[in-house]
């Protein structure tokens, strides 16, 4: 089974070509990311307008560099896969539109993707673990752990009750004036800091729910930043150091919690497993491997490039629809929002939260 897949929910325009084999096996033919940094360096963060010009712009080029770099032709393609969100509206529409059109011009089924599904299904192309599995998903938008139970089952265990992570490293980063994206950067400054100086708030542990917080830990990075009279590279490297260590130790309590949550529910999990660019980070990985082994579970990280924003993630999800018959109109529409578990609501006894939870 050949499926194109299209990226285009945030700021990396980007098309892959995958095959699936019948024993539920992949392989990634091509896997073209065209990020759209610099676009958008100048502004601090991305400018969605910017961002669905771009994608409009680049979009028929890297397709075109993602078929020819698999070797075949449209009329090979057993579907066309999209991401249909969430994210961010103008580059959704340009995305599907342009699957849509593929997909009508060579009658082939249209698969619209969740991009949160194709994050959570993409260790089943890496590792081609069995389900259940523990998703602990890290991005710039979205920051959950979730029972991956089969194609189409996903049941939130937890989700952050204000910013997610990938959010608080890049308004870390902009506030000490590191240049965006801000999540490499503050682990490159990292490396270098004194991680004890700044006794920072480890938020939610030892909470009984699996849920996070950022935004209070945020604050009080900026506030130890602000009380410095001027901040020197060390200053910023501790600062760094000492907010990625609150942030490791908050994570790996969470991530114990919803380990714990799920062998209740669904019983020993295959793995736990890391998605999303926040799992890129070094010390991330290492503290997500530490508390699987410590569970007894197996920890599963997919390779960096496969864990941000990427072409063959929506391919693959594609094609684990597609092989279940699950393949969708024309009349799909692009979503700014759409929740990975239906059902999940949002967490009690905090206030409004943020798009995604
Ligand atoms: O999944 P992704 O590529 O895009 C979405 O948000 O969907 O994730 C991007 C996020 C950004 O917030 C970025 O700062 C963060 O992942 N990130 C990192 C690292 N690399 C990327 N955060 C911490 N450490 C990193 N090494
Ligand atoms: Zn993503």
């Amino acid at each position: 089974m050949l499926v194109l897949g299209i990226e285009t929910t945030c700021d990396e325009t980007a098309a892959a070509v995958i095959e699936r084999a019948p024993d539920g096996s992949g392989r990634i033919l091509s896997n073209i990311v065209r990020s759209q940094v610099d676009e958008h360096a100048r502004f601090g963060g991305v400018v969605p307008e910017i961002a669905a010009r771009a994608h409009v712009d680049l979009l028929d080029g890297i397709i075109d560099r993602a078929m020819r770099e698999a070797g075949i032709g449209f009329a090979q393609l057993d579907g066309v896969a999209a991401a249909a969100g969430p994210g961010l509206i103008g580059g959704v529409i340009v995305g599907l539109t342009t699957a849509k059109a593929i997909a009508m011009v060579h009658d082939t089924p249209l698969i619209a993707v969740n991009h949160l599904e194709a994050h959570a299904l993409t260790p089943r192309l890496t590792d081609a673990i069995e389900f259940p599995y523990c998703l602990f998903l890290a991005s710039g938008g979205h920051t959950q752990i979730v029972a991956i139970t089969g194609v189409g089952h996903y049941v939130r265990l937890g989700t952050t009750v204000d910013d997610a992570i990938g959010e608080a490293f890049d308004k870390v980063a902009k506030m000490l004036g590191l240049p965006y994206p801000g999540g490499p950067q503050v682990e490159r400054a990292a490396a270098g800091g004194d991680a004890a100086r700044f006794a920072f708030p480890r938020p939610m542990l030892g909470r009984p729910d699996a849920n996070f917080s950022l935004s209070g830990l945020k604050t009080a990075v900026r506030n130890e930043a602000s009380r410095l009279a001027e901040i020197t590279q060390q200053d910023i490297s501790d600062l760094c150091a000492s907010f990625q260590a609150a942030v490791l130790d908050s994570t790996a309590d969470r991530l114990r919690v919803g380990l714990r949550l799920f062998r209740e529910q669904f019983g020993a999990p295959t793995a736990l497993v890391a998605a999303g660019g926040v799992a890129a980070n070094q010390a991330i990985r290492g503290a997500l491997h530490d508390v699987a082994r410590q569970a007894g579970t197996e920890p599963i990280m997919p390779p960096p490039a496969l864990c941000t924003d990427n072409g063959a993630m929506i391919a693959w999800a594609g094609a684990e629809r597609l092989a279940l018959g699950l393949t969708d109109s024309m009349e799909a529409l692009p979503r700014a929002r759409w929740l990975l578990d239906a059902n999940a609501t949002a967490p009690a006894g905090y206030g409004k939260t943020r798009a995604g939870y």
